[in-house]
């Protein structure tokens, strides 16, 4: 493989970040470890039919243990960033009490990245809330943004400047909706109105913690990761169909986003689904839309909706290219989000936090050839390119994910990585993909 990176390639600017990116309950297994207490994914897991083959958080990658080894093999992919998420059950497994076997985890982890040049961007809540806080609603509860607040203080406090990028919250969508409204995720409730509360208060929480964040790591840049699927209405000339996927970005895209950047919600939800709306008290609006210093995108595929009398639906279409997971493979919906984004608000630096896709992998004599993925890559970054050339401001793009890893209610049935793991064996294997990576990066150095 040879890459290309001609004067004019947006990739050759030295302030754009190439990373690989893992969450904590995904990979660290030792769940019962140094303390660490119950998560709401452990207890999501233990509930029978929730997840793929019944699998669990309870060895995982078994990265708590294998850490060192993780690093250094992804020193050795040569990339300039590595994304990762601190499991709030190891922080405070008891309520109100910090666990300093918890906090010496993720000091030495950070300190070893920064020994071997790799900037560490951490993201303090990819979804594994404590059981504890679940009891008491949750993120139905506005509780529980004021001891999020405190763990980011905690935790900031703990790393300070050795972390190069903070991140408040990984997709409030997927916590919010997926585990409050649509029942996926934990805790696996389904009711319209309670995923809109729970979005609200997971919003207020990343405003609560960002001054501390910010007094804790003043060089630091702090930041969200939000995730957008953008919405193409199955026929473009049918008024209802355009409405309808407008519809869908109005929920998916823009309730995330518009409080940050703009400090409201977009009034179209009130106007169509008024129950919906969530109690926000006065103040919080002003405290989500504070100034960030970046903004996360995690992009995997678009929708294609058509209007029907519940709502949006999504549809199907036949003859296109697909994932493992069923995603369509759509690296034109990534430039033309991030140019429609970029139109419609005055956004920060954006940086791409995960993009990457699932893919049937076997390891065959030593080897595991992953082309879709290699190609996957190839036409996502192009994508990222031409979105820069259209005066996007990106600062970087991350991997989803380092390896393969515990795909929430899929288990470790569906694969992400660019590395593979053989779970019986916990051997790491780089795939053609990681090896893609590789060349790029090292090409892109010497260009
Ligand atoms: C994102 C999650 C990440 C991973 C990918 C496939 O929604 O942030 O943890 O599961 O999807």
């Amino acid at each position: 493989m040879s890459f290309e990176f001609p004067e004019s390639s947006p990739f050759r600017r030295s302030d754009f970040v190439f990373g690989v990116a893992t969450a904590a309950f995904q990979i660290e297994g030792a769940n019962k470890e140094d303390e660490r207490c119950e998560s709401i994914w452990d207890r999501f897991c233990a509930t029978p039919g929730k997840v793929a083959n019944g699998d669990d958080g309870t060895v995982a990658c078994d990265h708590y243990h294998l850490w060192e080894q993780d690093l250094e093999m992804i020193a050795e992919l040569g990339v300039d960033a590595y994304r990762l998420s601190i499991a709030w059950p190891r922080i405070m497994p008891v309520e109100g009490q910090v666990n300093s076997k918890g906090i010496e985890f993720y000091k030495r982890l950070i300190a070893k990245l920064n020994e071997l040049g790799i900037k560490p961007f951490v993201t303090l809540y990819h979804w594994d809330l404590p059981q504890y806080l679940e009891d008491r609603g949750g993120w139905l509860s506005r509780e529980t943004a004021y001891k999020f607040a405190e763990f980011a203080d905690i935790m900031t406090k703990a790393l300070g400047d050795s972390v190069f990028s903070y991140a408040t919250f990984n997709e409030p969508l997927c916590s919010a909706f997926l585990g409050y409204r649509f029942g996926q995720h934990a805790p696996g409730l389904t009711e319209d109105k309670l995923g809109f509360q729970a979005a609200h208060h997971i919003l207020l929480a990343h405003g609560l913690a960002l001054p501390k964040m910010r007094e804790n790591a003043p060089k630091a840049e702090h930041g969200i990761v939000l995730n957008f699927t953008p919405a193409y209405p199955a026929d473009p000339t049918n008024a209802a169909d355009v409405l309808a996927a407008d519809f869908d970005e109005q929920q998916g895209i823009h309730w995330f986003l518009q409080p940050i950047v703009e400090g409201e919600y977009p009034a179209a939800i009130r106007q169509q689904q008024p129950l919906w709306w969530p109690t926000i008290l006065p103040g919080d609006l002003a405290l989500i839309s504070q100034p960030i210093d970046f903004l996360g995108i995690n992009y995997y595929t678009r929708h294609v909706i058509k209007a029907s009398e519940n709502g949006p639906r999504q549809v199907v279409l036949p003859d296109v290219e697909r994932t493992d997971m069923g995603w369509e493979v759509c690296p034109e919906a990534l430039t033309a989000l991030l140019v429609k984004l970029n139109q419609r608000y005055t956004l920060p630096p954006i940086f791409i936090t995960e993009n990457g896709m699932a893919g049937a992998d076997s390891l065959e004599n030593g080897e595991v050839i992953d082309q879709q993925r290699c190609d996957y890559y190839q036409s996502h970054l192009d994508a990222v390119a031409v979105a820069m050339e259209q005066g996007v401001d990106m600062r970087g793009y991350f991997a989803w994910s380092l390896m393969d890893n515990f795909e929430w209610a899929f288990g470790y049935e569906k694969r992400f990585g660019i590395v593979y793991v053989d779970y019986a064996s916990q051997q790491r294997v780089l795939k053609q993909s990681a090896k893609y990576f590789q060349q790029f990066l090292q090409q892109r150095a010497g260009a």
